[in-house]
């Protein structure tokens, strides 16, 4: 989010924290602002109007009660939490302080996914009868601190990712899942937590979504959606197998761990920027298919693919000139023109609640009910 929110000009960096210091003398080296030694600080500092929670997803929905505490209002990072009492816990808070919660940035926020979602809301291809969605990543083998690897603390793809692709399926489909039915994988004994789903959702509307996750790829889908990454960027080939050949040189979890910390912002082998890359194009989450009664609905890094009854066309949506532009409209519209979010905690909520029916379902080999499942722009 860093060049987001570097680069918007509706934002403005006042201060940071991080308990790692090459972090926070990196950030003061970019922006030339002070950061202070606590989360409580920050929220306590005088100009901060809101908060931006980057932190593990154990600590989100603290990191929000000082935040609330305080009247700041909050751009929490997904997976919202890791239970649904904190979930609840946090839109409580945030209704008592009068904050604005928006959770995010999840890739349903994506221009190509909301121009998907205003083209089924207006009707001219008939109802959304089928969804299929997947990706195929090396999420797994990216260096991890244990946590990350126990899904009792949050670990695996059923927290980080499912989270993105929950969204989106979510979205398209009226938001209002009844049932799922799915299965998990943890095929890997040293990295022994879920690294891959697929799972059958049935919606109240009597549509039904398929979607699969692998975080084992050696296969990687962004080969099927015309070799650009999640982050809109071309990818090159000659980084196939990157992220394990990088772990293979690392022998024990301190030294994944070390070389994690290593890779993060301002730390030894940090080679990011804070400037948006030139040449970006919409960002995404895998191959998608909606299903419509006239049309065939593909998102994809260009626009949105339309098949329909009597043409194949791709709408093309320009990239803006800031990445995850989308991001900050929605939270800058809550916060300075009190609009509602469509990615509010009630929202979250339902997403982390299919996340964990996802685990529950594979767990116990039975169709579950999600809980607290609502439909887009539900009132919070
Ligand atoms: N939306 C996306 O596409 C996306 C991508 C990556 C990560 N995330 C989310 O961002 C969050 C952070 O993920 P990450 O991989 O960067 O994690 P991380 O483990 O690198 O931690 C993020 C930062 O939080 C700091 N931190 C740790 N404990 C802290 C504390 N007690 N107080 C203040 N800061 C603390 C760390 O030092 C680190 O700089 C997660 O919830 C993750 O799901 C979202």
């Amino acid at each position: 989010m860093l060049p987001t929110l570097a680069n918007d000009p509706r934002i403005e960096l006042v201060s940071a924290t991080d308990p790692q210091a090459p972090a926070c003398a990196q950030f003061e080296r970019d922006f030339g602002v002070s950061c202070v030694e606590s989360v409580q600080a920050l929220c306590a500092h005088p100009d901060v109007q809101a908060v931006y929670i980057a932190t593990p997803h154990a600590l989100h929905a603290s990191h929000l009660d000082m935040a609330a505490a305080h009247g700041k209002h909050v751009m929490v990072e997904k997976p919202m939490a890791l239970s649904l009492q904190d979930c609840t816990r946090m839109i409580e808070a945030a209704k008592r302080a009068g904050i604005v919660l928006m959770v995010g940035h999840s890739h349903s926020f994506n221009a190509p996914i909301a121009r998907a979602h205003q083209r089924i809301q207006s009707g001219e291809f008939g109802a959304v009868r089928m969804i299929q969605a997947l990706n195929y990543t090396d999420f797994l083998y990216r260096p991890r601190r244990p946590e990350e690897l126990d899904t009792a603390q949050g670990g695996g793809v059923l927290f980080s990712q499912a989270a993105h692709q929950l969204d989106i399926v979510r979205l398209l489909g009226g938001g209002l899942v009844t049932q799922v039915m799915a299965h998990t994988g943890a095929w890997d004994p040293e990295r022994p937590t879920e690294g891959a789903y697929s799972a059958l959702l049935s919606f109240a509307s009597g549509a039904f979504a398929s979607v699969s996750y692998s975080g084992y790829g050696h296969f990687d889908s962004d080969q099927w959606m015309g070799n650009i990454g999640e982050l809109g960027q071309v990818k090159n080939p000659n980084d196939h197998g990157a992220a394990r050949r990088r772990l293979s040189q690392t022998h024990n979890a301190e030294q994944e761990a070390a070389l994690k910390a290593a890779r993060n912002y301002g730390a030894a082998q940090w080679s990011g920027s804070t400037a948006t890359p030139a040449g970006l194009l919409h960002q995404h989450f895998g191959p998608l298919v909606v299903s419509c009664d006239r049309a065939d609905l593909r998102p994809t890094p260009h626009g949105l693919w339309v098949d329909g009854d009597g043409q194949s066309a791709l709408e093309p949506i320009a990239p803006t000139a800031v990445a995850r532009q989308e991001v900050i409209d929605e939270f800058y519209n809550a916060v300075i023109h009190r609009q509602p979010v469509l990615h509010s905690g009630v929202w979250a909520r339902a997403t982390t609640a299919l996340s964990l029916a996802i685990l529950k379902s594979a767990q116990s080999g039975q169709p579950v009910v999600p809980e607290f499942q609502v439909a887009p722009n539900a009132s919070v």
